[in-house]
Formats: C-alpha cells, structure tokens, sequence
C-alpha cells in the first residue's frame, strides 16, 4: 500500500561510496498553529520531517507551536502562499486552515466559500507552480457536515455528500478539485474526513467543540446550557488518534475519501456527565433552545481506513476526556 520510498520520512542518498547525505522530507502544514494543526507539527516534527506552518492566527495560537517553530503568518488567500511554497520546496502539504464555523458561513457565505474554496486554490495555484517536482496533499474535511442527516449511522463513504450547510459544501468542493489538480499538475493527495475532534488546546470559546466548552466551563465555574434536550448524538474522536490517521494517508498512495470517527454516536448530555465526573462539576444540566439546523445524529464508519490505511482510534473515550480535562485543569491554575 506505501506508494514508494520517496515517502519514507528520511532517505539515505549514496551517490558514491564517500558521499552520502540524509535528505529530510519537507512538509508544509496549514492552520499549524489551530487545535488539530498544532497536534500534527508536533507529530511530523517528532517523526522527522522539517514542518514550517502557515496561519494567520484568527484562532490558531502562537503558543501551541514549540518557540523556535518556523511559522509564517499569512492569510491562506494572500499571494505570498506561492513565495513560501517556493521557498519551502514541501514534499508534503497538509491542508488544515479553514474557517470553521458553520454559524458564520450561514451569516457570510461568501467569505466562507473565499476562506475555504478560494484560499485552497491558492494554495494548490502554489503547488502547481511548482513544476519540478510532486507534491502529496493531504486534505483535512469534515466528514460530519458533509454527509448532512444521513438516513444510516455510522456514515461510510458510500453515504450521500448532502452539506446542509455553506461551511460543509465550501469544504466538500475541495474534495472536487483535488482530482482535478492531480491531472493538471504532478500532485497526489488523500482526503481526510473527521468527525467531532476533541483534546487538549481546542478552541473553548468555538461553537462546535463541546468537549473544550464544557471542560473549560466547569473547571472555572461558569453557568453552562446545553442546546436541545441532550440527546444528540455525534462521534468524538481523540485527537491523538486523528494525527495518526493524517500521519498513515500521507504515505499511502490511496486518495481516500477516508472517514476518521469511532462510529460511535454519544449523546451530548453523556459528554456532560463524564466531563463533570472528571472536573469535579456537581451542577445538574440545563438545557435550552435547540440551535437552528443542528442535526440529530451522527457517527463515521471507518471501516475503510481500517482497510487501507491500517487505522484503527486507540483511545477510549473516558481517557481521551479525562486527559482533555486535566490539560484544562492545568490551563485554569
Ligand atoms: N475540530 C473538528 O472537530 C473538525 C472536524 C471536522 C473537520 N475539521 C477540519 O480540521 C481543520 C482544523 O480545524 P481545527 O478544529 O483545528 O480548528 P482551528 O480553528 O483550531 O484551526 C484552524 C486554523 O486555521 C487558521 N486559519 C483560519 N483562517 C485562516 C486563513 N484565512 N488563513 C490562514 N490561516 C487561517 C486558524 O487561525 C487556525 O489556527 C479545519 O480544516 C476543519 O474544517 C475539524
């Protein structure tokens, strides 16, 4: 399934039997300094490869990237994408940076669509202009927003793509031109599709990550709502493990689409239960209004990544929550 050794992170050049040289593979990570960004430097940066990340810190933070972190903040849209992609020569391209809030590409469409669909074809404009090499994108998406209601849970790739939302349908055409581009110019990708990511340095003050809002707000005591009666379902993934899917399609040959979830849906009021036996919380729950467009329920089948890809999530949901509290709890104090 390796595609071939150009991918292994480190190759060992014998030109002669007096010179030889270690060539360190490249990457280029987008929205490196964001939750799931900043997990995937710290991965690649252990495993090797040389990362310089791009963001222009609208949420990402400075902070979660290690302080000598070659990072260049710059809008995924600005021109001077192409100049660092030169500069960088990248082996890879992890394509993260997005505007991910489905409140806001409802409100402003249109700069949601210029974030997610215009800044990824700057940067594949970028890649294209490379033209004395090949490139292996990998693409970061939302497999949660793109298969809408689905009439089965867990989703396998199989599912109808049915975005109800700009924000899923900016992300899902991507996946559109990826193949496009791959005739156009010598580049290869593999398309990633998460469902609802949790962990240490999510963004608490974000609409969507309910594990960083709870967490945060039962640590310091703040008053808490949750939307709807608490028996949505979604599927939460570690995002340890998410880094370990990203980390197996870059050297796999195959495009995916891969769904990275556990296939499990847990209800909202289920999260809240355990985030509070972690945090020591002892309020009851509150619910409120269901949020407008909210769907009810779902969960990823990666049975195919499991397949292909030799993935397979490690971490309990207990632990992954129990460690997302702690880091929290650090943060707080
Ligand atoms: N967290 C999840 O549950 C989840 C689920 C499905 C898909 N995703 C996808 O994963 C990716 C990363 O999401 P995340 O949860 O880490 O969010 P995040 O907000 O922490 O990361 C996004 C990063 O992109 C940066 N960014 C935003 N707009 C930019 C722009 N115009 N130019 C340059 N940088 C910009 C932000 O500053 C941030 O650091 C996104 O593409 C998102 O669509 C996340």
């Amino acid at each position: 399934m390796l595609r071939c050794q150009r991918f292994s992170t480190q190759v060992q050049l014998h030109r002669n039997t007096e010179i030889s040289a270690i060539v360190t593979k490249t990457a280029l990570v987008t929205g490196a300094a964001g939750f799931i960004g900043s997990h995937l430097c710290d991965r690649l940066l252990a495993d090797g490869y040389s990362v310089t990340g791009i963001d222009d810190l609208s949420s990402g933070r400075r902070e979660n990237l290690s302080a000598n972190f070659d990072l260049r903040v710059m809008d995924i849209r600005s021109g001077e994408i192409h100049e660092v992609i030169a500069d960088v020569r990248p082996d890879f391209v992890f394509h993260l940076a997005a505007q991910i809030s489905v409140s806001i590409s409802a409100r402003e469409p249109r700069l949601d669509a210029d974030v997610n669909v215009g800044g990824a074809l700057n940067l594949l404009e970028g890649i294209r202009a490379l033209d004395y090499k090949s490139v292996k994108v990998v693409y970061i998406t939302s497999g949660g927003t793109a298969y809408g209601e689905p009439a089965v849970v867990p989703a396998d790739e199989s599912t109808p793509v049915h975005p109800l939302s700009p924000y899923g349908a900016s992300k899902y055409a991507v996946e559109m031109y990826l193949p496009i581009y791959e005739r156009l110019c010598d580049l290869e990708y593999s398309i990633i599709r998460l469902a609802n990511v949790y962990g240490p340095r999510q963004d608490p003050h974000g609409e969507a990550g309910v594990v960083a809002i709870f967490s945060e707000a039962m640590l310091v005591g703040k008053p808490l709502t949750v939307f709807g009666d608490g028996t949505d379902e979604r599927d939460y993934v570690y995002v340890g493990d998410v880094v370990e899917a990203i980390s197996l399609a870059a050297v796999n040959s195959a495009t995916g689409p891969y769904n990275i979830g556990t296939g499990i849906g847990t209800t909202t009021d289920r999260i809240f239960e355990l985030i509070a036996q972690y945090s020591g919380h002892t309020d009851s729950i509150v619910h409120g209004p269901a949020r407008p467009g909210d769907i009810k329920r779902i969960s990823l089948d990666a049975s195919k990544a499991k397949r292909e890809l030799g993935w397979l999530p490690q971490v309990s949901l207990e632990d992954g929550l129990n460690t997302t509290v702690e880091w929290f709890r650090q943060q707080a104090d």
